[in-house]
């Protein structure tokens, strides 16, 4: 697909997201052009005041239009109003589009109403950053577009594809996930605050932990487990910090945290 326009159906938070990671990659095939479509004026008006001419903005009836010249579309509406905003813009659909979905709970098979190319995405906030995670599934016809989608997606940070069946799991672990890393930081934090570090020093030192752990784990490739009895030292103190969280039970409730939201996620979907 060459000199193609992508069209951002609901360019809000995780919409802009996805644009900003794209207008800073270089990838192949690049889309020709950008279309922005809202709600409202005041919100297409803001978009195109911060894109200036790099994009389209669009609401309202023009949305139909939009939709219309998009060969790629990604949908970034909130779940409870994708269904009448696709209806509304059906007449713009041609079945053949591929259809890139950020939302959370909607299915391939609930999507495939409108396009048989569907490619369905959970992504995080932290792909405004550049420091995304996306899993991403596809339909049977949009599997010709996978290199097209990943590279895509992949501007948000890293793109890995699952079956479908996953995506509820994908849904916590990714989607949640931050939320759940902030908490663990937050929490981190104000333990060196009971002891006295100022919480803005305690905040950084937390977060860059966090992050370097992460980077330590993804460089190394080993097994996280591996990387922790490294740095527990004999009767040193990272192994008393360590049991007493574990007798606090703080592994099984992250672990089961994690499974609860994928149970959430599964719900949703059925809504
Ligand atoms: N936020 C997250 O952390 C996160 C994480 C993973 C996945 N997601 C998924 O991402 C999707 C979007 O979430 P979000 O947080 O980005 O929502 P959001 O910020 O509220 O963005 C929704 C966008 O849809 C637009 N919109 C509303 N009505 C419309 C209409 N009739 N026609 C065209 N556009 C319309 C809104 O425009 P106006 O501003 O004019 O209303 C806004 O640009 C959701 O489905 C969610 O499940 C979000």
């Amino acid at each position: 697909m060459d000199n193609y326009t992508l069209t951002i159906l609901g360019c809000g938070t995780m919409g802009t997201a996805m644009l900003l990671s794209i207008m800073k990659a270089t990838f192949q095939p690049y889309p020709a052009k950008f279309i922005c479509c809202t709600g409202d004026k005041e919100s297409a008006e803001a978009l195109q005041k911060r894109f200036g001419d790099k994009i389209e903005a669009s609401y309202g009836e023009s949305n139909i239009s939009a939709v219309k010249r998009a060969d790629v579309i990604i949908l970034g509406l909130k779940p409870y109003i994708c269904e009448s905003v696709l209806e509304y813009v059906k007449s713009g659909l041609n079945g053949h589009q591929v259809i890139i979905s950020l939302l959370a709970g909607w299915s391939i098979e609930r999507l495939s109403k409108y396009s048989s190319c569907i490619a369905r995405v959970m992504t995080n906030t932290p792909a405004k950053f550049g420091h995304g995670m996306a899993i991403v599934s596809f339909s049977k016809e949009a599997q010709k577009y996978e290199d097209l989608v990943m590279n895509m997606i992949g501007t948000v940070g890293k793109a890995l594809k699952l079956p479908e069946k996953h995506m509820d799991a994908a849904t916590s672990l990714v989607g949640s996930g931050p939320a759940f890393c902030l908490l663990m930081l937050q929490a981190m934090a104000e333990g060196a605050v009971q002891m006295g570090i100022p919480y803005d020093i305690a905040k950084d030192c937390a977060a860059k932990v966090m992050e370097g752990t992460a980077k330590m784990v993804m460089e190394t490739g080993e097994h996280p487990e591996a990387l922790k009895a490294e740095v527990c030292t004999p009767g040193g103190t990272t192994i008393a910090g360590l049991l007493v969280m574990e007798d606090r039970g703080v592994r099984g409730g992250i672990s089961r945290g994690v499974e609860k939201a994928a149970e959430v996620a599964a719900l949703l979907g059925k809504k």
